[in-house]
């Protein structure tokens, strides 16, 4: 295991506050920037200093205890504090609308302010220690997620990946890198092609440089090349994260990802989605109800600051696309690889 995924954390709740690695200073600056009220992490997921579902969740669940630590003083009645409390932690929950984990975390510290019978001081108290525990569980989860998918990558696989699940979009390890690095663990003639992700450009940005960090082969094309080189027989698998999964196995992953998946159908690549099962979302039927953000038009209108096409063109942004669960091989968890019928396998999964 190398330096960089056994040391560093991407988020981790420090006494009074919550650190994390800027994610927008990417890559000429490597920063930590420490996160001391809610409103401030509400602002720090909208803006993607922090992104990645399981990493926006763990966000939320420590933003949830920044508000409690506010709140301890401005009220002096326990109830009052209660009802102020769980309705900044269902705010939190808006800050960014399509990854579930983020609603997922934040749901859980509800649910620890309504059951507690603590003092005001206690329910901080284990609020703190759950984000916590949420934190080092989503490691060893990524690990689980990286055994299992490292079996179904092939010999000296070469694997295209769009955007970045990696240690980076969770608290460590990744989901989708995970698999990578389980996978580069046994063999280390496996190889990453890596999709640049416009218009964000987390593939180019973030898991170019947290596979360069490991030592693990990667090379990086736009978008729009990933057909050729699975026509030209250079893709053995595809492997990606998640957002939100809905209870057929619809997919919402980063914008591209479809196309992605289509390619990868037309020459018979398997297709993986990689992700904890806090990113299945069973009160959703199909991919149809997931929410898909919009964001700035600056994203598609400019780079590094310069406009890159006509002023005032019109422009539509969809942060997130969703993959139709019949393009997807398997859905690897902690659990398990789920295979189709999804319907099916997701709900067994939710009975054990
Ligand atoms: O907009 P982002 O950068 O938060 O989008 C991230 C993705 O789409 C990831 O693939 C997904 O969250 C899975 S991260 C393990």
């Amino acid at each position: 295991m190398s330096e960089f995924t056994s040391t560093i954390r991407t988020i981790e709740w420090k006494d009074t506050f919550s650190r994390m690695i800027d994610q927008t200073k990417f890559p000429e600056h490597f920063e930590y920037i420490d996160i001391k009220t809610g409103d401030s992490m509400f602002d720090a997921i909208r803006t993607m200093i922090v992104r990645g579902a399981p990493a926006i969740g763990i966000a939320g669940a420590h933003g949830i205890v920044l508000y409690a630590q506010e709140g301890i003083n401005q009220f002096d009645n326990r109830q009052d504090f209660v009802n102020w409390l769980i309705e900044k932690a269902q705010y939190m929950k808006t800050s960014r609308p399509t990854a579930v984990n983020l609603m997922w975390a934040c749901q859980k510290q509800i649910d620890i302010i309504k059951n507690s019978t603590s003092d005001k001081a206690g329910i901080i108290e284990e609020l703190k220690q759950n984000a916590i525990k949420l934190e080092n569980e989503d490691i060893e989860i990524n690990r689980k997620i990286g055994d299992y998918g490292a079996e179904v990558v092939p010999k000296g696989a070469t694997i295209l990946t769009h955007c970045n699940a990696g240690a980076l979009a969770t608290v460590g390890y990744g989901t989708a890198l995970g698999v990578v690095r389980s996978a580069f663990a046994k063999d280390n003639t496996v190889q990453v092609f890596a999709d640049e992700t416009r218009p964000r450009q987390q593939g180019a940005r973030i898991t170019t440089l947290e596979l360069t960090m490991d030592g693990i082969p990667v090379t990086l094309i736009t978008d729009g090349m990933c057909s050729y080189f699975m026509k030209k027989g250079m893709i053995d698998m595809v492997c990606v994260g998640a957002d939100r999964i809905a209870a057929n196995g619809d997919t919402a992953n980063k914008i591209g990802t479809y196309t992605v998946a289509i390619a990868a159908k037309y020459h018979n690549i398997p297709f993986y989605v990689a992700a904890p099962l806090s990113t299945i979302d069973t009160s959703i039927k199909t991919g149809d109800d997931i929410i898909i953000e919009e964001r700035s038009h600056d994203e598609v209108t400019m780079i590094n600051g310069k406009p890159i096409c006509a002023k005032g063109v019109n422009v539509i942004n969809p942060g997130f696309d969703v993959t139709p669960n019949e393009l997807i091989t398997g859905i690897i968890t902690e659990k398990g690889i789920l295979r189709p019928d999804y319907r099916k396998s997701i709900q067994e999964v939710f009975k054990n």
